[in-house]
C-alpha cells in the first residue's frame, strides 16, 4: 500500500449551481521517500490539493490516505493531532511571527508537545544550524533578509522532524542563487528520508523532484514520475556516487495512475 493515496479527491467551492470545482477529481499515490512536485497554471487548483493534503481543507469528496489512516475520517482533534506528527508546512508568505525572534518563531510547532523547554530550544538549534542560521536566533524577523526568512519557515517546519514536508511555492520571491540553496536543502532532507510534496512554477525548481503531477484546471494532466526519476538519478549520478537507495527507488517508482 503506497505511503499517501489521493483517491478521487474533489473540491468545490460556492453552492449549487454556481460551485466551482478547485479540485476535479484527482486520484494518485506517493511513496514513502517520494519528493514530488505539483504544477499548473495560476488558480489550476495546487494549493487546494495542497491544503486537502494537509489535513487542513476537508476534500467535498473523495479520500485521503496517509499511512493508512483515512484523514479525513478522523475527528478534528484527531486530525489536528496527525498534523502536528506527521506533516511539515512551508507557506509562499513565510508567516514568521514579527515580534518574536527567529529562535523564537521556530520553536512554535513545538508548543503543543510535551517536552521541557531546554530540549525544545536544543530541537530549534538544531534545525536552525541545518540551514545555518543558529548565529541569527534572536534577530526579529525584520531584521533578517528574504532567503533568511524563508530559511527560518524552513527550519520551523522540520523542527519536530516530520515525515512528511508540503511546500507551497518555497521559493516564491526569491534569487537564483538563494532558491539554488533552499532547494539543495529540500533534496538533502529528501536523502535523509522526508517526504516532499512542493507546488512551483520553476522548471528549474521542479527539476530536483522525482515526479512531477501537472495539475489543468482541477484535474491531472500528466504524472511524469518515471521520466523524472530517470533523470534525477542522472543528475545524482553526476553529481556523486550513485546512491543505491536512489537506483532502487526507480525501480520501485510507482506508475502513473490513472
Ligand atoms: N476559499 C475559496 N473560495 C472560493 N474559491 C476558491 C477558494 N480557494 C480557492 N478558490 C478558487 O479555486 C481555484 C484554485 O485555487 P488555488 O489556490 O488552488 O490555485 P493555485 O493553483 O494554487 O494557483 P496559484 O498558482 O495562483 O497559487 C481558483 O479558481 C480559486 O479562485
Ligand atoms: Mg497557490
Amino acid at each position: 500500500m503506497s505511503y499517501i493515496i489521493a483517491d478521487k479527491l474533489v473540491k468545490k467551492f460556492g453552492k449549487g449551481d454556481a460551485a466551482v470545482a478547485a479540485v476535479a477529481d484527482i486520484s494518485f499515490q506517493i511513496e514513502e521517500g517520494d519528493f514530488v512536485g505539483i504544477m499548473g497554471e495560476s488558480g489550476a487548483g495546487k494549493s487546494t490539493l495542497l491544503g486537502i493534503m494537509g489535513a487542513m481543507n476537508a476534500p467535498t469528496s473523495g479520500q485521503l490516505i496517509v499511512d493508512d489512516i483515512d484523514i479525513y475520517s478522523l475527528g478534528q482533534e484527531q486530525r489536528a493531532d496527525f498534523r502536528r506528527e506527521f506533516l511539515g508546512f512551508i507557506f509562499q508568505s513565510f508567516h514568521l511571527v514579527p515580534y518574536l525572534t527567529v529562535m523564537e518563531n521556530v520553536m512554535l510547532p513545538l508548543v503543543v508537545v510535551k517536552a521541557a523547554r531546554n530540549k525544545k530550544r536544543e530541537m530549534a538549534k538544531v534545525a536552525l544550524a541545518q540551514v545555518g542560521l543558529l548565529e541569527k536566533a534572536a534577530r526579529l524577523p525584520n531584521q533578517i533578509s528574504g532567503g533568511e526568512k524563508e530559511r527560518v519557515a524552513i527550519a520551523r517546519s522540520i523542527v519536530n522532524e516530520p515525515p512528511v514536508l508540503l511546500a507551497d511555492e518555497p521559493t516564491g520571491n526569491l534569487d537564483t542563487k538563494t532558491t539554488r540553496e533552499i532547494m539543495e536543502l529540500l533534496l538533502q532532507f529528501n536523502q535523509e528520508g522526508m517526504t516532499i510534496v512542493m507546488v512551483t512554477h520553476s522548471p528549474a525548481c521542479a527539476n530536483y523532484a522525482q515526479r512531477i503531477l501537472r495539475v489543468t484546471d482541477g484535474r491531472l494532466a500528466e504524472d511524469e514520475s518515471k521520466q523524472r526519476s530517470i533523470e534525477k538519478w542522472e543528475r545524482n549520478e553526476r553529481k556523486r556516487e550513485p546512491l543505491l537507495s536512489q537506483d532502487q527507488k526507480i525501480v520501485a517508482a510507482s506508475p502513473p495512475i490513472g
